[in-house]
């Protein structure tokens, strides 16, 4: 656990988590994750492109999509991560990978996104953010610690706090494909990133709180690599 006096400093120290994966192996495979947090890392990388990092051979798995949204709206993952990140990135647009949110049959399109990731050699390093009720990725409290790729119901929490993007409450799904915490820990090294003050229950219940369902993203504690990127706000309650 690293606390940082500011996001720029965040961006830094999991940009460089990032830039050694990419330097060093021949086919890194990177984790994503949508949402404020991950933001200041991003905007990092971006920068070391443009001074000459290159992304040619990164595979890019999301860990979430909305499911029934139309194809193509702004909000979904598969949009939302393009925008912020993979179009600023010399990464084939066919690099980049999410889970299909518009399948018919979700089991089959869930099944078909664990066999894409293990296909690819797993997730080297996998971008986390937090809810401010624990969850991970779109695994909400009393998703079972070892779940894999599936539908899930969001929360009223979840919605509220994701209407913001929408015009309304009633725009926002009400359900999601989602990895689940089993195949997130599959990936070989977490990099959870949490800033302010509404995330300080959650980043103290998932590092120092009992190992259950109920902190989804206590299952971290199980892990053998994590690193934890926290500001002050966010660490507050430790
Ligand atoms: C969404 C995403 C999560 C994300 C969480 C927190 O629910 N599915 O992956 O971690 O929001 O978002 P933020 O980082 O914007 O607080």
């Amino acid at each position: 656990i690293v606390i940082l006096p500011s996001a720029a400093e965040i961006g830094r120290l999991g940009a460089d988590v990032v830039e050694r994966l990419v330097r060093t192996s021949p086919a890194p495979v990177l984790g994503l994750a949508t949402g404020s947090s991950p933001l200041p890392v991003y905007r990092e990388l971006i920068a070391r492109h443009r001074a000459g990092l290159s992304f040619e051979h990164v595979q890019a798995f999301l860990l979430d999509e909305y499911v029934g949204l139309p194809a193509g709206h702004e909000q979904s993952y598969a949009r939302t991560i393009r925008r912020e990140l993979t179009e600023h990135l010399d990464m084939p647009d066919a690099a980049v990978h999410s889970p299909d949110g518009a399948a018919e049959d979700t089991p089959a399109a869930s099944a078909a996104y664990e066999e894409a990731i293990a296909a690819a050699g797993g997730v080297d390093v996998q971008i986390l953010g937090i809810g401010a009720n624990g969850h991970l990725a779109f695994n909400e409290p009393g998703s079972s610690l070892a779940s894999r790729t599936r539908i899930v119901t969001l929360t009223d929490r979840t919605r509220q706090d994701n209407a913001r993007f929408f015009d309304s409450i009633d725009d926002v799904p009400r359900w999601a494909l989602t990895q689940g915490l089993g195949t997130i820990s599959d990936a070989k090294h977490l990099l959870l990133v949490a800033t302010g003050e509404a995330k300080a229950a959650a980043v103290a219940a998932m590092a120092e709180g009992p190992v259950s369902a109920s902190c989804p993203a206590s299952v971290a504690q199980l892990h053998r690599h994590v690193t934890v990127l926290l500001d002050e706000a966010a660490a507050s309650r430790l």
